[in-house]
C-alpha cells in the first residue's frame, strides 16, 4: 500500500517534471530566435534601421556585411573576432586587409544599442542580424536569426589564412574546408552564391589572366578583365583595381551567379571549379535553374553558418561595449 503510493507519487512527479520543464527549458535556451525580446526588444529593429540607411547610400556595403559574417564565423566561430582592432588581429591578415567593409554599419548600430540597452546585445549578434538584413535588402531573401552569441576576446592575424578558403582552391579542397566547419558540399556550393554580389580586387584572380589566360575562363570575359587589371610589373602590382564578382546581375543577390558559371564567367578558380568539377556540377545546374530553391537553401545555410562555434550562456565571452575593442 505505502510502496505503491510512493511509486505513483514518483511517476506523477516524473511526468510533471517532464511536462513542466520541457517548455521553459526551450524558452530559456541561451541561443534562440528572439533572444533579446525581453532584454532589448528593439535590438533587431535598430540593426535593420542602420543596414537600410547605409545600404541605401552604398549598396556595396550589403556584400561587405555578408562577407564579414562569413569571415567571422569561419575563424574562431561567430564571435565578432573579425571586428577587433590590433596590429596582429584578424583584420590585418591577407584575406581581410584592405578588402573587408561595412564596419561602420556595425559601429552605428552598436552605438545606439549601448544607449538603449547598455551591455546587452553582442557584436556577433549585431553582425548576424546585419547579414540577414543585407540579404533582404539586396536579394529579397529573408530568414530568422537565432541569437545569444557572445563576443570573444581573441583575434589573431594567422587564423584567417588557416581557416578561410583561398580563391585558388578546387572543389575537393573547398569541400574539405567547409566540412571542417560542419557544412555540407551542397551548403558550400549554395553559400558560394553570395558571390552574386560585391566586388573583388585584381590580386584575387590575376593569376588566371597572367602570364597566360586560364583555359576555364571565357576568353572574351578574360579580355575584359585584362582591361581592368594591369599585368604585374616585374612580379609586383602597384595598383589594385576592383571588378564585380557576378557579371550578369552584380547588384542583386540571386542565382544568376550560377548561370555565369555555366558561361565560364566565374571570377575565381573557386567559383568556376564548382561547375567544372563533377563533384559539384549538378548542384550548380540545379541552383542555376531553380532560383527559389537556391534562395531557400541559402537562407538555411546562412543560419547554419551562423551557428559555428558560438559562445553562449554566461561562462564564456563577453558583451563588448565597442565592437572593435575588448572590454
Ligand atoms: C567558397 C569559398 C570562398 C572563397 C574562396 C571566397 C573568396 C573571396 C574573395 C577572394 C573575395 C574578394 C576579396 C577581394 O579581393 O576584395 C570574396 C568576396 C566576397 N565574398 Fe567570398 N569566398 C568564398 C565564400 C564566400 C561565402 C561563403 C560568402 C558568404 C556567405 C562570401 C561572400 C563574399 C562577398 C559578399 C564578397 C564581396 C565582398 C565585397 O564586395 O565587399 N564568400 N570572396
Ligand atoms: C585539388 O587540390 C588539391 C590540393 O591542392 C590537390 O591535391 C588535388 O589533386 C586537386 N584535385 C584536382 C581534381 O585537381
Ligand atoms: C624590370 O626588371 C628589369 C630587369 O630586372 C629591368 O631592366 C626593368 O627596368 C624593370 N622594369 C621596371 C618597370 O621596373
Ligand atoms: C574575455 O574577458 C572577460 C573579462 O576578462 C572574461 O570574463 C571572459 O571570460 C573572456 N572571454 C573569453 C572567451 O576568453
Amino acid at each position: 500500500m505505502a510502496k505503491s503510493k510512493l511509486l505513483i507519487t514518483f511517476i506523477t512527479l516524473f511526468i510533471l517534471s517532464c511536462s513542466v520543464s520541457a517548455v521553459p527549458l526551450k524558452l530559456l535556451s541561451p541561443f534562440r530566435v528572439g533572444f533579446y525580446s525581453q532584454s532589448c526588444p528593439p535590438a533587431e529593429f535598430i540593426v535593420q534601421k542602420y543596414v537600410s540607411k547605409f545600404v541605401r547610400l552604398n549598396p556595396g556595403l550589403a556584400a561587405g556585411i555578408i562577407r564579414l559574417h562569413f569571415h567571422d564565423c569561419f575563424v574562431r566561430g561567430c564571435d565578432a573576432s573579425v571586428l577587433l582592432d590590433g596590429p596582429n588581429s584578424e583584420k590585418e591578415s591577407i584575406p581581410n586587409k584592405g578588402s573587408l567593409r561595412g564596419f561602420e554599419i556595425i559601429d552605428a548600430a552598436k552605438a545606439e544599442l549601448e544607449i538603449r540597452c547598455p551591455g546587452v546585445v553582442s557584436c556577433a549578434d549585431i553582425l548576424a542580424f546585419a547579414a540577414r538584413d543585407s540579404a533582404w535588402k539586396v536579394g529579397n531573401i529573408y530568414y530568422q536569426v537565432p541569437s545569444g552569441r557572445r563576443d570573444g576576446n581573441v583575434s589573431l592575424i594567422l587564423d584567417p589564412l588557416l581557416n578561410l578558403p583561398p580563391p585558388f582552391f578546387n572543389a575537393t579542397a573547398l569541400r574539405d574546408n567547409f566540412a571542417r566547419k560542419g557544412l555540407t558540399l551542397d551548403e558550400m556550393v549554395t553559400l558560394s552564391g553570395a558571390h552574386s554580389i560585391g566586388i573583388s580586387h585584381c590580386t584575387s584572380f590575376s593569376t588566371r589572366l597572367y602570364p597566360t589566360v586560364d583555359p576555364t575562363l571565357d576568353p572574351k570575359y578574360a579580355a575584359f578583365l585584362k582591361t581592368i587589371c594591369p599585368p604585374p610589373v616585374n612580379g609586383t602590382t602597384t595598383v589594385n583595381p576592383t571588378t564585380n564578382l557576378d557579371s550578369l546581375t552584380p547588384k542583386i543577390l540571386d542565382n544568376k551567379y550560377y548561370v555565369g558559371l555555366k558561361l565560364n564567367k566565374g571570377l575565381f578558380t573557386s567559383d568556376q571549379t564548382l561547375y567544372n568539377s563533377p563533384l559539384t556540377k549538378k548542384i550548380v545546374l540545379n541552383n542555376a535553374q531553380y532560383g527559389y530553391t537556391w534562395a531557400t537553401k541559402f537562407a538555411a545555410a546562412m543560419v547554419k553558418m551562423g551557428k559555428i562555434d558560438v559562445l553562449t550562456g554566461t561562462d564564456k565571452g563577453e558583451i563588448r561595449k565597442k565592437c572593435n575593442l575588448v572590454n
